[in-house]
C-alpha cells in the first residue's frame, strides 16, 4: 500500500487588487492540511465561502475554519481589531464552526477604535487635497479610499512601536492599562492637532471594551510561530492565506493606493515566523477579468456598459464595505508581474462563468505610457495612471458554464481564453472556478 501524500506547505495569493475568491480557493483546500494561517492584514479583507448555498463572510479568522480539525491561526502579521474578532467568533459560532482549533499569535498588534478614527480622519483630510500643495490651493482628492478600518494607523502605530499595544499585552492587565493611559494622552494631542473639534479618548473606556474582547480571546492566545513550527517539524502541512492582494503590496503594489502590510507570499516568513523554505507551492489566485476598490489607477478599467454588465453579473460588492467594485477587462501585464513576484507554480482562475455572453473578450498585454510600449508593468502610481492598455480580442463564449464539471466540458471559445491567459503569465491554471460554491470547481 503506498502512503498518502502529504501537501507541500502552500501559499494562496491575490495577483490583483483584493476580491479575487481567495476565501474560495482557502476552503476548498484546507481540509488537506494541518493548519491554515493568516500572515497579513486586518479586518480590511473580506473573505467569502459558499458551502451548500450558505455564504460566510470572514474577516479576521482563516477561511479555513470550517474544517474540522484544522487549526485555525491568526499570525503575528496581522493586525487585530478585537471587538470585530469577538463578533466574527460570534458568527461562525452560530454558523457551525469548530472554533477550538483556533490560534492567536500574542506578537500580532490590536486595531483599537482610535486607529479607525485616525483612518476616517486622514481620509478626510486627503480627500479635501490636504498636503497636496504648500499653499493648500490645490483640492485634489487624494485620499486612498480604505475600508476605514484602522489598519494604516494601526501598522503605523506597529513601526513606531512606542503607541503600539500587542494581543499577547491582552494577558497582562497592568501593563495593558498603562499602556493605553500612554496612547490615550498621545493621541489626544495628535487628534487636536488634526481636528480642533475632537473628542479626547477615554483611557478608561477603551481599557473596559479592550478587556471584555480580550477576556474572550485569551484562550487562544499562544506563540503561534512555536506552534507553526512544531508543524513543520513533524512534517504536517501548512496552507497559509494571503489577505488583501499583490498590487495592494505597501512595496510592490500601485503606491501609495495600496494596503499597509506586505500582502504577497514574501511576507509570509515575516508575517507568520516560519523560515522562508517552509514555502514550497505558491497558487495565485486571479479573476478572469480585473476589480479594484478605492482609489487608484486601474488602466483597463471600464466605466461603460460593459464595466456595469460584469459588475452585476460578478455581483461585484465589496464583502468588508459593500461598495461597488471598478470592473474592467483582464489586465495580463499586472498578473504576470505578480506571478513573477510571488513565484506562482499555478494560478487559479476565478469567475470565468461571469464572462459568458460577452461576443468579444479583451485581454491586456502591453501598456503605452508617454508613446512607448511595453510589456512591463509599472507598480508607480502615477506612471501607471498614464498607462494605456493595449489589447488582445478573443471571441466570447455564448453559453453559461456554471455547471461544467471538467475543462473539457467548457465551450471552446472558454477554453481558449483559459489557454491564452496560461501561455502569457506562464503559470498553469491548476483550478478553473465556475461559481461561488465549492463544488462550482475545475480541477485540472
Ligand atoms: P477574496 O477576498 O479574494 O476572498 O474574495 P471575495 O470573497 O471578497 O470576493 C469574491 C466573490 O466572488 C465572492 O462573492 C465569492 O463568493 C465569489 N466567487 C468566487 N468564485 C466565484 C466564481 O467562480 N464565480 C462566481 N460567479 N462567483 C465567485
Ligand atoms: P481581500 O482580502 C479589496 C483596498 C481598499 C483601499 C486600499 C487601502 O478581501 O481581497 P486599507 O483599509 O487596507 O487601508 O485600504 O486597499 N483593500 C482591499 N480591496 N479587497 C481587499 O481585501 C482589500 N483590502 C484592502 O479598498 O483601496
Ligand atoms: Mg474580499
Amino acid at each position: 500500500m503506498t502512503a498518502p501524500t502529504v501537501e507541500p506547505n502552500t501559499a494562496v495569493v491575490g495577483l490583483q487588487w483584493g476580491d479575487e475568491g481567495k476565501g474560495k480557493i482557502i476552503d476548498l483546500l484546507a481540509g488537506r492540511f494541518a493548519a491554515v494561517v493568516r500572515y497579513n492584514g486586518g479586518a480590511n479583507a473580506g473573505h467569502s465561502v459558499v458551502i451548500n448555498g450558505q455564504r460566510h463572510a470572514l474577516h479576521l479568522v482563516p477561511s479555513g475554519v470550517f474544517h474540522k480539525g484544522v487549526r485555525a491561526v491568526i499570525g503575528n502579521g496581522v493586525v487585530i481589531d478585537p471587538v470585530a474578532l469577538v463578533k466574527e467568533l460570534d458568527q461562525l459560532a452560530s454558523a457551525g464552526a469548530d472554533l477550538s482549533s483556533l490560534a492567536i499569535s500574542s506578537r500580532a498588534h490590536l486595531v483599537l477604535d482610535y486607529h479607525k478614527t485616525e483612518d476616517a480622519l486622514r481620509e478626510t483630510l486627503l480627500s479635501k487635497g490636504a498636503g497636496s500643495d504648500p499653499d493648500n490651493t490645490v483640492t485634489t482628492d487624494r485620499s486612498i479610499g480604505t475600508t476605514r478600518r484602522g489598519i494604516g494607523p494601526a501598522y503605523s502605530d506597529k513601526a513606531a512601536r512606542s503607541s503600539a499595544i500587542r494581543v499577547g499585552d491582552l494577558l497582562h492587565p497592568d501593563r495593558l492599562r498603562r499602556k493605553i493611559r500612554e496612547v490615550c494622552e498621545f493621541k489626544n494631542r495628535l487628534f487636536r492637532a488634526l481636528d480642533d473639534g475632537a473628542t479626547p479618548l477615554s483611557a478608561d473606556a477603551i481599557y473596559e471594551s479592550v478587556t471584555a474582547a480580550g477576556a474572550r480571546l485569551k484562550p487562544f492566545i499562544t506563540d503561534t510561530a512555536y506552534l507553526l513550527h512544531d508543524l513543520v517539524q513533524q512534517k504536517r502541512p501548512i496552507l497559509f492565506e494571503g489577505a488583501n492582494a499583490t498590487l495592494l503590496d505597501v512595496d510592490h503594489g500601485t503606491f501609495p493606493y495600496v494596503t499597509s502590510s506586505t500582502t504577497c507570499a514574501l511576507g509570509i516568513p515575516a508575517g507568520a515566523g516560519v523560515p522562508p523554505r517552509a514555502l514550497q507551492r505558491t497558487i495565485g489566485v486571479m479573476k478572469a477579468y480585473s476589480t479594484r476598490v478605492g482609489g487608484g489607477p486601474f488602466p483597463t478599467e471600464l466605466l461603460d456598459d460593459t464595466g456595469h454588465r460584469i459588475r452585476e453579473r460578478g455581483r461585484e460588492y465589496g464583502t468588508t464595505t459593500g461598495r461597488p467594485r471598478r470592473c474592467g477587462w483582464l489586465d495580463l501585464v499586472a498578473t504576470r508581474y505578480s506571478v513573477m513576484l510571488n513565484g506562482c507554480d499555478a494560478v487559479a482562475i476565478m469567475l470565468l462563468d461571469v464572462l459568458a455572453g460577452f461576443d468579444e473578450l479583451r485581454i491586456c498585454t502591453a501598456y503605452e505610457i508617454d508613446g512607448e510600449r511595453t510589456d512591463r508593468f509599472t507598480p508607480d502610481a502615477d506612471d501607471l495612471a498614464r498607462a494605456r492598455p493595449v489589447y488582445e480580442s478573443l471571441p466570447g463564449f455564448k453559453e453559461e458554464i456554471a455547471h461544467a464539471k471538467a475543462r473539457a466540458e467548457l465551450p471552446a471559445n472558454a477554453r481558449k481564453y483559459v489557454e491564452r491567459i496560461e501561455s502569457f503569465i506562464g503559470a498553469p491554471a491548476s483550478i478553473i472556478s465556475v461559481g461561488p460554491d465549492r463544488a462550482q470547481t475545475i480541477t485540472t
